[in-house]
């Protein structure tokens, strides 16, 4: 794929007002209306009209035929979150070919999640499982086997079992984390992966590009991370869980103003999004924030030391 820079008329001064406004890729620009893109970069519509024009040209169609479609769709696979309230507001539970985001604040439940999910995939399809592994990569050096054996036990599943079918990975930057995912192809063909964790996704992100000189390089790498991982999703029928932290947004004066980081690039990024709050004691609730064929609710579930349940 090419860069911004490859259109004609785009120089780097303008490449960097296009990022900044979100339009980090090619196929963002095909995609939107010059208009718009006049409008929140500033740039003269005549180039605005240009661009989307040249960057329709880039565009590889990729035709599928519906039955092809429906044949890839029949193979999705559904892993239980351990609360049966938290799997019906996700349809289910959690399923291959797609991408969850869960955000909130420290002590949501991102991480436990994160675990439960890692144990209940390798559960047998009639208890909610795919008998698959797990490629959990651990941002924030939060991983703990200790809690995967306490939870793995209340499965009835050999802990060591469990332990022996999660590959942790420990990206130590953001550069490490995109080499990681970019080489994960021979993991997920060789090991039966159904599961990729990501705790948190922006971590090293968020420390790696400070001010704001360096928010359209971030919002880059960030896109093309993420299409790493949604077509690592269909093509090797897995489920994809990351997390991501908060933020308070200045620009809400009344409610709820916790926000997730990432921008325009996460807005659009997981298939489903989810809010998670913690609320008395062990309880937590979820709000399911996006989706394209589930309502925005809330569910409350709960997390204990066996595990997330009802
Ligand atoms: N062994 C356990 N027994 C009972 N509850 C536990 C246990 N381990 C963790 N918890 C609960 O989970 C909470 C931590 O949740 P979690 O680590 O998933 O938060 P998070 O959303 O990932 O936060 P952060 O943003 O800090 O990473 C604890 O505060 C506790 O309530
Ligand atoms: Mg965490």
């Amino acid at each position: 794929m090419k860069d911004l820079e490859d259109l004609k008329g785009v120089g780097p001064a303008t490449a960097q007002k296009l990022r900044e406004a979100g339009y980090v890729s090619i196929e963002m620009i095909a995609s939107s209306s010059p208009y718009e893109i006049a409008e929140t970069t500033g740039l003269p519509i005549e180039l605005c009209k240009n661009i989307v024009e040249q960057a329709k040209e880039e565009i590889r169609i990729d035709v599928i035929s519906g039955y092809e479609m429906y044949k890839i769709r029949q193979k999705i696979g559904k892993i239980t979150t351990g609360s049966k309230k938290l799997d019906e507001l996700l349809g289910g539970g959690i399923e291959t070919q797609a991408v969850y985001e869960f955000y909130g604040k420290f002590s949501s439940g991102k991480s436990q999640i994160g675990f439960q999910l890692s144990v209940n995939v390798q559960l047998p399809e009639d208890k909610g499982g795919l008998n698959g592994g797990v490629v959990f990569i651990d941002t924030e050096s939060t991983f703990r086997p200790d809690r995967i054996v306490e939870m793995a036990k209340h499965q009835n599943l050999d802990p060591e079992e469990v332990l022996k079918n999660i590959y942790v990975i420990k990206p130590q930057n953001s550069e490490e984390q995109i080499i990681a995912v970019e080489k994960l192809d021979y993991l997920l063909k060789d090991k039966n992966i159904k599961l990729i964790v990501i705790d948190s996704l922006t971590s090293h992100f968020r420390a790696d590009f400070i001010g704001r000189g360096s928010l359209s390089d971030r919002q880059q790498k960030l896109n093309k991370h993420i299409h790493n991982l949604q077509r690592y999703a269909e093509k090797y029928n897995i489920a994809v869980y990351f997390t991501n932290q908060v933020m308070e947004n200045p620009g809400i004066m009344y409610g709820d103003a916790t926000i997730p980081i990432g921008g325009n690039v996460l807005a659009h990024a997981a298939t489903y999004r989810v809010y998670l709050r913690k609320s008395k004691d062990e309880k937590r609730i979820a709000r399911l924030v996006d989706s394209p064929n589930l309502p925005e609710r809330e569910v409350i579930f709960r997390i204990t030391s066996q595990g997330v349940s009802d």
